[in-house]
């Protein structure tokens, strides 16, 4: 069965080309400059793909996506029909719930609950971060391969992003040397990842404090802190005790609530005010009832246990998919060490990641998302989400190590 593959390959370019061409601006606009258009996250072309494949009957193995297989806790889940039944169902403060501010600052030693703010999940938070400390003009060093949001928001405030390449022979690890070079005058911020998104490299605290020393603010995403693979727990970017780290974070992937919308960020003392200020006009607060649901899953006893569960068996996946693609021929240049995807190598077969994740999934129902997402060094690679657990990990690769070989 054929799903198309070379059209949409044809499509995904050419809707790219078309939303920036500036043939299509209309006179009405004449006197607006052209809407300014970030890259697209190709990756959503390949789940409009796999949608279809699906309503047309294939049976998709879908490792595409970034969220987590399990639903919410259910004590979490009632916790928030509670809230939604007997409220509160107003607005918050912009800085957000205080008794979830303060489980928050808990975990963060010597934060206090005032420099807790808390938003409609990680990604406005990114933004507001970033807000806080970037101006028009100004740089901000970003990893490549790495998160695609981060230097989609440095533009967006007008700003240039500096990319640092991680190479594969060092582990995709962020070399010091590589990241001074980058510096400028008018670098302002570092943006890592730690686990980080796609590489599933988690940082030291050695590493995080070096690169701290180096920039004048380090913005530390750790919404994977805590899916880790080593026995050791890794500890917050926020316990350097640097004073010019942010720490942002999550609720969508340690407690597989993406679409609660729930994140936060635990700012310096300097610019929790700036960041209030901003979030007050860009979001005012996010719900109230979702953010009971958070403290729930802050200090509910049951929660870590359930949290245990979850990473024994995502341990599982990512052993099983491991296995799997090498047997496929697939290298992964560095096994993730936090996260919860592989970033597999498949320059042997490609050099264009959108084409050949399109080509997979049609001949295999195996959805992967496109290297390309991740920056320029992406064309070579594709990443596997094993969120979905082991069974889906081992079908998958064992599908692929099928068609690879009559390839
Ligand atoms: C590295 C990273 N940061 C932030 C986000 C967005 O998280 P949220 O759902 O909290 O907005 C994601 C989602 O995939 C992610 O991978």
């Amino acid at each position: 069965m054929s799903y198309g593959v070379r059209s949409h390959v044809g499509y995904c370019r050419d809707r790219h080309r078309t939303l920036q061409s500036p043939y299509e601006w209309p006179m009405v606009f004449s006197m607006l400059p052209e809407p300014r258009m970030l890259p697209p996250f190709y990756v959503m072309e390949l789940m409009r793909a796999a949608d279809e494949a699906e309503q047309r009957g294939r049976d998709v193995l879908h490792m595409e996506v970034g969220e987590p297989a399990w639903p919410p806790p259910t004590v979490v889940r009632e916790s928030l029909a509670d809230a939604v039944r007997s409220g509160p169902w107003g607005y918050t403060s912009a800085l957000g719930d205080r008794e979830l501010r303060a489980a928050i600052a808990e975990q963060y030693p010597g934060a206090t609950d005032a420099q807790v703010l808390v938003s409609t999940g990680t990604s406005p938070v990114l933004l507001l971060a970033l807000a806080c400390v970037v101006r028009a003009g100004d740089e901000v060093i970003v990893f490549d391969p790495g998160y695609p949001c981060v230097p989609n928001f440095v533009r967006l405030l007008g700003a240039q992003p500096r990319v640092v390449t991680l190479r594969p022979e060092d582990g995709f690890r962020p070399s010091l040397d590589a990241v001074r070079a980058a510096r400028s005058a008018r670098t302002r911020a570092l943006v890592v990842g730690s686990p980080a998104n796609p590489t599933g490299v988690t940082l030291t605290s050695e590493e995080l404090a070096a690169l701290a020393e180096t920039m004048p603010c380090l913005i530390v995403d750790e919404i994977y802190r805590g899916i880790e693979y080593a026995d050791a727990p890794v500890a917050s970017a926020w316990a350097l005790d640097a004073g010019n780290v942010i720490v942002v974070d999550g609720f969508s992937k340690k407690y597989a609530m993406t679409g609660f919308r729930l994140g936060y960020g635990v700012f310096p003392p300097a610019l929790i005010r700036a960041a209030e200020n901003i979030h007050q006009s860009m979001v005012i607060s996010a719900s109230p009832f979702v953010q009971k649901a958070g403290l729930t899953a802050l200090t509910h006893p049951d929660i870590p246990s359930i949290r245990r569960d979850w990473m024994s068996q995502l341990a599982e996946a990512r052993g099983v998919l491991l296995d799997g693609l090498a047997q496929a021929g697939i290298p992964v240049p560095s096994p993730p060490e936090g996260a919860f995807y592989a970033l597999a190598d498949v320059g042997a077969f490609t050099n264009d990641s959108l084409a050949f994740a399109l080509e997979l999934l049609d001949a295999t129902g195996v959805a992967a998302t496109p290297g390309v997402d991740f920056g320029p060094s992406g064309s070579r690679y594709l990443r596997f989400s094993f969120a979905r657990g082991a069974d889906v990990a081992r079908e998958a690769t064992a599908r692929i190590a099928d068609w690879l070989s009559a390839r």
